[in-house]
């Protein structure tokens, strides 16, 4: 995953782009490219490595785009037509203040990422420059056939092949937009691509594939990004692009059609959030802020969705109540850390409707032959809105008459926009890869749509709604008096920074939170970290307990089901008699489990159901602090991307 900022506009769009960069440095940082036109030409440059590198090689004036000549014709193939004529080479220098142009970051789509394979990609003259997210599945035909006429290409990406089909196709018709709709027409697979060309100055083109581009609108300035953060400083007004458009912007404005050139509808939104809160206000890490944010987060999240009769506010809803009563079945997809918001939500959903439901990973669901109609409702949950698997599923539900109801953090991304319905977490902006608040507001999304469903069925009365919807109201004070308690929780970690495993167990609802910890270890201190359903200790998991190895454990409420509780009590007894370093994450109060803890993190007292909430909190922080102590960067995690919008 990758991010793209284009401007076109009074600004210096080399200032503009760059700053963009910054603020999406953590959608992927493979390499960073910027492109901008300058007194009729092309200013150009490339860094493998940190957005640092980019700026270091800019200095304060980009590079010149780069020349290459036309390869030789291989033997036996029709006659290239001739190379476009290589036009003088743009002068050195700061380009003019609005020239329009753009950046990009992120990994190569092909290749290894040195320099060569970073974007932007040009054409043979050096004219056209475009930047890329995706991958181009039919790439290797595509670059035969060029390399049959004539082009010589210099790198191993499918982006080059694209700066290469735009550049014969503006010279058949001199416009980037038509140029633009004509290659996309020829593409497979997923993709956003932004390009510019020297002959028409003052034109920004970007497009787009199952993969993200938004539009900003300022004061006649307008900006193109993978995600509004990019731009969020200048406008908070923006426009969704929809599948297979294409959005030219100019001096005049901002024009999209599709792919086939129809005019498309276009949606302008409030982005309800500013700059500061894609900031880090102070924290040393954006994790640790979106940690904080916590609190807030949960209560924005239920604001204003549940009316004195417990009827939920969705956002967007095409599905009629009447509807919603004949569901006979739920099905959640999601990903990672969603698809742990989704096997909690499965206990709620099932405890409160009464209807079964399954949690499924996206990935895997599309590729069984799950049994879906027009009564199945499939939840579709993603922080980013982007995610390709979780898309894919989505279609997939679709194309067999299942109502698709997204539970979505971002604002005009495919996900929400290609379903029946959606319900927004307002989680604000999460910048950093390992996800904490968009966790939190996911499950409270899911608990309301829960009892949505309860309510319309009439499995839940109106007061057992309120009942719980004031619970809910509790929890971001509550999670508010867990992060003043975090303190221990953080000395634990550096003491344990050193090992090389550490387990996770829990129950029922503890179970995805386990899981979750576990995740949030591996992806951010790369070490070994797995999540078990205690109840499976003795079918495997308990030959890996050994002297000293740290296990924390997830205890239900001791005021819940005490069966629950008592059987992971004796689960802690029989790791500890092993010689296992118990981590008890429990109630306030819960005097049973004092005995075996070698450490007590204690959380406030909530309904079963609803402990997810609050005892997620410390060990999102143990995973953090863990991280920080072995040396990581806890922001961007090797190997990671925030948003994976390839499969
Ligand atoms: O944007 P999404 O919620 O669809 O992303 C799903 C996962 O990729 C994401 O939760 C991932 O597992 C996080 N890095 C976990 O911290």
């Amino acid at each position: 995953m990758c991010g793209i900022v284009g401007y076109v506009g009074g600004q210096s769009a080399q200032d503009v782009v760059v700053a963009g960069l910054k603020r999406l440095e953590y959608r992927g940082y493979d390499s960073a490219g910027v492109a901008v036109l300058a007194d009729g030409g092309l200013a150009a440059a490339k860094k493998a490595g940190k957005l640092v590198n980019l700026e270091k090689e800019l200095g304060d004036r980009p590079r010149p785009a780069r020349r290459s000549r036309v390869g030789p014709t291989p033997g036996g193939a029709a006659p290239p037509p001739p190379p476009p004529p290589t036009p003088p080479p743009p002068p050195p220098g700061r380009p003019r203040a609005g020239g329009p142009g753009w950046a990009h970051r992120g990994g190569a789509t092909r290749g290894a990422p040195p320099d060569a394979n970073a974007h932007p990609h040009l054409d043979n003259a050096g004219r056209v420059a475009v930047v890329h997210n995706g991958i181009i599945e039919n790439f290797a035909a595509l670059r035969r056939e060029l390399t049959g006429r004539g082009h010589a290409l210099e790198s191993e990406t499918d982006t080059e092949v694209v700066a290469h089909l735009l550049a014969e196709a503006f010279s058949a018709g001199g416009d980037l937009a038509d140029a633009m709709r004509q290659v996309c027409q020829r593409l497979e697979g997923a993709f956003t691509l932004v390009a510019v060309h020297a002959d028409q100055p003052d034109v920004v083109v970007g497009a787009r594939r199952n993969s993200p581009l938004v539009v900003g609108v300022g004061q006649d300035e307008w900006f193109l990004a993978s995600d509004v953060a990019a731009f969020i400083a200048h406008t908070r007004a923006a426009i969704e692009l929809g599948q297979d458009q294409v959005v030219e912007l100019s001096r005049e404005g901002v024009t999209v059609t599709g792919f086939d050139g129809a005019p498309a509808d276009v949606r302008e939104y409030h982005v309800d959030w500013d700059a500061s809160a894609a900031e880090k206000g102070g924290y040393a890490s954006f994790m640790l802020k979106e940690i904080a944010d916590q609190p807030q987060a949960v209560a924005d999240t239920l604001l204003g969705r549940v009316d004195g009769e417990g009827s939920l506010t969705l956002d967007e809803v095409r599905i009629p109540d009447a509807e919603l009563r004949e569901v006979d079945k739920v099905v959640i997809v999601a990903c990672g850390t969603a698809f742990h918001a989704g096997m909690i939500a499965k206990y709620a959903i099932e405890h409160w409707t009464r209807l079964p439901c399954e949690t499924e990973l996206a990935s895997e669901f599309r590729y069984r032959d799950p049994i879906l109609d027009q009564r199945t409702l499939v939840i579709a949950i993603s922080q980013s809105g982007e995610t390709m698997d979780t898309l894919m599923a989505l279609r997939h539900a679709r194309e067999q008459g299942a109502k698709v109801l997204a539970i979505c953090n971002t604002n005009g991304s495919t996900i929400p926009r290609e379903s029946d319905a959606v319900l927004y977490t307002h989680a604000g902006p999460e910048v950093a890869v390992a996800s904490t608040k968009a966790f939190l507001t996911q499950l409270v999304a899911c608990y309301l749509v829960a009892l949505y469903l309860g309510q319309l069925r009439g499995t839940k009365w109106g007061d057992e709604i309120r009942t719980v919807v004031r619970q809910l109201s509790a929890i971001s004070a509550e999670v508010e008096s867990v992060l003043a308690t975090m303190e221990p929780v953080r000395a634990l970690a550096r003491s344990l920074a050193h090992h090389d495993t550490v387990l996770f167990l829990g129950r029922h609802v503890g179970y995805p939170v386990a899981l979750e910890g576990a995740l949030k270890l591996k992806e951010l201190a790369y070490m070994h970290a797995e999540g078990f359903a205690a109840g499976e200790l003795k079918h495997g998991p308990i030959a890996l307990i050994e002297e000293g190895l740290p296990v924390v454990v997830i205890v239900p409420s001791p005021r819940g089901r005490s069966v629950l509780h008592d059987k992971i009590v004796s689960n802690i007894q029989e790791i500890r008699a092993r010689g296992a370093l118990t981590v008890v994450v429990a109630e306030e109060g819960d005097e049973a489990v004092v005995p075996y803890a070698d450490h007590l993190i204690t959380v406030p007292a909530t309904p079963t159901l609803l402990q997810p909430l609050v005892a997620t909190v410390p060990l999102q922080v143990f995973a953090c602090e863990l991280a920080t102590a072995r040396g990581n960067e806890v922001d961007q995690p090797r190997n990671l991307a925030k948003s994976v919008t390839v499969e």
